[in-house]
């Protein structure tokens, strides 16, 4: 899709539509809104009046052949209360906007910001909501519903080099949260531990970043015991992926970022093994390592100014003959020993070994992404990504960054009585808590056992990497989760930096 910038006077642009958002109680319409009202011929004004333009969150407002304008559509989004709006509203207004015109056949649009949203912030909200909006989940349909994306849409209300700014770079962070997307929704018969291997080296290829793929020779030289207990019930073989970003300006003793991802690319939960129900959606456990690997992507084109490596640790978790058992100990690469109650709470196993690994090439700051617990989404359902951090400086960047991306995190504990949980009796460890509740925290105490010292931050995305039903502004299936906000925490830190 293309986005360019739209100088045009309102009523002269030729466009099948011309899209932007009322405020609740913006009545009469005011500002920039009255221009398109004017080209309506006051058909808003009237719509206001008579109630029926409200200018509630998402209310859609069509209006077909204005009288005075050269446009085909007028689109209004109710954007809601005035007071409570905020770039998060104005994500989710674009994002709907293309989303009702492509269900109308629409391919081509204008969208007008408001004047308080005419910057460079805002140009990229709309860019990457544009763009995000526009992906679809259907590669497997034969008779492609949604086979019509919008192919091109101008920004008007802006000056142009700060929409010109704003217009790249939200392209090369919503591209990076496709390219997640299109990973994750992948069934796992297409999407092997070697296959996402084959990917993100691709990716690197073509990014110009240095990948390295460990294969299950070199992962059981590196003695990545808890990895290989996983991939050991599965005739595919298990791949450590380490995508590394060395900036051009790179310093001895700066810090370095490390990027751990839970890559399942599917679990049967093994010989703990899951129920039959619901089972198909656990393609989607690759989830945390799909979203290194779209952060990995956006930051080779942004170039900040820090080192970056990413740890991808993929592998499947099958009952198969040579499966590990419930009672079995393993050793992981970090020498600890680990008892394996549970064999489906596997994530907190290869992750271990995912962590140790980013910690011997250098990591300083360690962040995971995981598809990792059940109990995440009685706790927060499919709302809020869980945070945990072993660290409340870096913990708050985090929050910080959700916070810009648009993206909804909330803290999760980590009190050392939790610890208390997962001891075992016969190992370091083991990988389930005992008694009841706190599963999601005491999967994190298990990962921060492995961090260490090192300053950590633990997402549990199990609640929000997948859709099951569309959003108005976006397709169902997997949504990308994290990516804006771990690209924006690597982003500050490296102009911190600077
Ligand atoms: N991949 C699952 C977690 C999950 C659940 C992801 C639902 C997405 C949706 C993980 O490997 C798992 O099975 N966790 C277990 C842990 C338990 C055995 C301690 C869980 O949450 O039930
Ligand atoms: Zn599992
Ligand atoms: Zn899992």
């Amino acid at each position: 899709m293309q986005i360019k910038v739209e100088t045009r006077p309102v009523r002269t642009m030729e466009t099948e539509a011309l899209v932007s958002y009322v405020f609740e109680e913006e009545n009469p319409i005011r500002g920039r809104a009255t221009e398109l009202d004017q080209a309506a011929g006051g058909a808003l004004r009237k719509l206001a009046a008579s109630g029926e333009l409200t200018g509630k969150a998402l209310e859609m407002t069509l209006v077909h052949y204005p009288s005075a304008a050269a446009a085909q559509r007028i689109l209004l989004v109710g954007a809601g209360k005035r007071e409570k709006y905020n770039l998060a509203d104005l994500r989710k207004i674009a994002g709907a906007a293309l989303r009702y015109l492509k269900g109308r056949k629409v391919s081509g649009f204008v969208f007008l910001a408001r004047e308080d949203d005419a910057n460079a912030a805002a140009a990229q909200v709309i860019t990457e909501a544009l763009l995000v909006a526009n992906f679809e989940s259907d590669k497997y349909k034969t008779d492609k519903k949604n086979d019509e994306d919008v192919d091109a849409v101008g920004l008007a209300g802006f000056d142009a080099s700060a929409a010109e700014a704003g217009i790249a770079r939200g392209r090369i962070i919503a591209e990076a949260q496709n390219f997640t997307r299109e990973l994750v929704n992948e069934p796992s018969n297409r999407m092997t531990p070697r296959m996402l291997a084959e990917r993100a080296a691709a990716m690197a290829r073509e990014s110009g970043l240095a990948c390295e793929i460990l294969d299950e020779k070199r992962i059981e030289e590196l003695k990545m015991g808890a990895l290989l207990s996983v991939a050991q019930g599965s005739g595919e073989p298990p791949r450590m992926i380490v995508i590394t970003y060395t900036p051009p300006q790179a310093r001895p003793g700066a810090p370095v970022i490390g990027l751990v991802g839970k890559a399942v690319t599917f679990d049967t939960g093994g010989i703990s093994i899951k129920p039959a129900e619901g089972m198909e959606k656990m393609k989607y456990d690759m989830a945390g390592g799909a979203t290194m690997l779209g952060v990995m992507r956006a930051l080779a084109q942004l170039k900040p100014a820090v080192k970056v490596i990413a740890v991808v640790p993929a592998t499947e978790n099958m009952p198969g003959g040579r499966a590990q058992k419930p009672g079995d100990v393993q050793i992981s690469m970090a020498g600890k020993s680990i008892e394996v109650i549970n064999t489906d709470a596997e994530g907190r196993l290869i992750l271990a070994d995912g962590i140790a690994y980013a910690k011997q090439l250098g990591a300083t700051h360690l962040m995971d992404a995981a598809t990792l617990t059940g109990a995440i989404v009685v706790a927060l359902a499919n709302v809020n990504v869980g945070v945990f951090g072993s660290d409340a400086a870096f913990t708050e960047r985090l929050l910080a960054s959700a916070r810009a991306a648009g993206e909804k995190m909330w803290p999760m504990p980590l009190d050392d009585d939790y610890r208390e949980m997962i001891k075992s009796s016969i190992a370091d460890i083991q990988n389930v808590g005992s008694g009841k509740g706190g599963g999601a925290i005491t999967a994190a105490m298990f990962l921060k056992e492995f961090a260490d010292q090192t300053p950590w931050i633990h997402l549990d995305i199990a609640g929000t990497a997948w859709l099951d039903e569309a959003k108005p502004w976006a397709a169902k299936g997997a949504s990308g989760v994290a990516v804006r906000t771990l690209v924006d925490v690597v982003m500050n830190w490296s102009s911190d930096q600077k």
